[in-house]
C-alpha cells in the first residue's frame, strides 16, 4: 500500500475550487458527472453533507469523497434483519455517494472513507434517532459493502443498484 500520509479528510467546501474535481475519475460515470457538476449545489442546499479527501502534496488535488444525508426507508424493506414490528418509516443515515480517483485506488482509501461513514453515523445516532446506515450499492461495488457487513435488502439485479443496510448497534459495535 502506498503511503497516505500527505492524504487529508476535510469537510467539503462548496466555496473552494479543489483542484481536479472537475476530472476527478472513479471509473463510475454517474459519481464523476456528479462530482464535476452537482455536488457544490447539492451542497450549498443542505441536501447531503460532503466529505473529502486531498492530496496536500499535490495542491490539495481532488482524490476521493463521500456524500451522507438523512432518509427514512419503509420498515417492509428491513424484512429480512427479524427485528419484530416496526414503524412504517424508519430514519436512517444515507451513504449517497462514495468515489476514490483511480490514480489513488488500492491504497486503503476507500476503506478509510467508510469507516469515517461509520464515525459519523453512530455520533449523529447518539443525537437523533438513526435505526442505521442505507446505500443503494452499484454492482461494481457489491462486494466492497457485503465484505464489511451490509446487508442486501433485496436480491441483485444487475444492473440496478441493490439496497444495503447495516444496524446502528453493528457498526457502534464496530468502532
Ligand atoms: C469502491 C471504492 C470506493 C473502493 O476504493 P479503494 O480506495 O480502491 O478501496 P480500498 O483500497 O480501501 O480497498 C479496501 C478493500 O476493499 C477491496 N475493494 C476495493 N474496491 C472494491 C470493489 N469495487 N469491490 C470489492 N472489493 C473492493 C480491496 O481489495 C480491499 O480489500 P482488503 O481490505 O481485503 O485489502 C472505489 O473502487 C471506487 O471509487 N469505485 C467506483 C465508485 C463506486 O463504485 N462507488 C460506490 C458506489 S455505491
Amino acid at each position: 500500500m502506498s503511503d497516505n500520509k500527505t492524504i487529508v479528510l476535510e469537510t467539503f467546501d462548496p466555496s473552494k475550487t479543489y483542484i481536479n474535481q472537475k476530472r476527478f475519475d472513479c471509473e463510475n460515470k454517474a459519481i464523476n458527472k456528479f462530482v464535476a457538476g452537482s455536488l457544490k449545489k447539492q451542497v450549498k442546499q443542505s441536501l447531503s453533507n460532503c466529505f473529502v479527501l486531498v492530496d496536500t502534496d499535490n495542491n490539495d488535488r481532488f482524490v476521493g469523497f463521500y456524500t451522507i444525508s438523512a432518509f427514512s426507508i419503509n420498515a417492509d424493506m428491513l424484512s429480512v434483519l427479524s427485528k419484530g414490528s416496526l414503524p412504517a418509516r424508519i430514519p436512517v443515515s444515507r451513504l449517497v455517494m462514495l468515489g476514490v480517483d483511480k490514480e489513488y485506488k488500492g491504497r486503503g482509501l476507500g476503506k478509510l472513507l467508510l469507516q469515517n461513514i461509520i464515525l459519523r453515523t453512530v455520533a449523529a445516532a447518539d443525537e437523533i434517532g438513526i435505526y442505521g446506515l442505507y446505500l443503494d450499492a452499484d454492482e461494481n461495488a457489491y462486494t466492497f459493502y457485503e465484505e464489511r457487513g451490509f446487508i442486501p435488502l433485496k436480491s441483485r439485479e444487475n444492473p440496478a443498484p441493490t439496497p444495503m443496510f447495516i444496524h446502528i448497534d453493528t457498526l457502534r459495535d464496530a468502532i
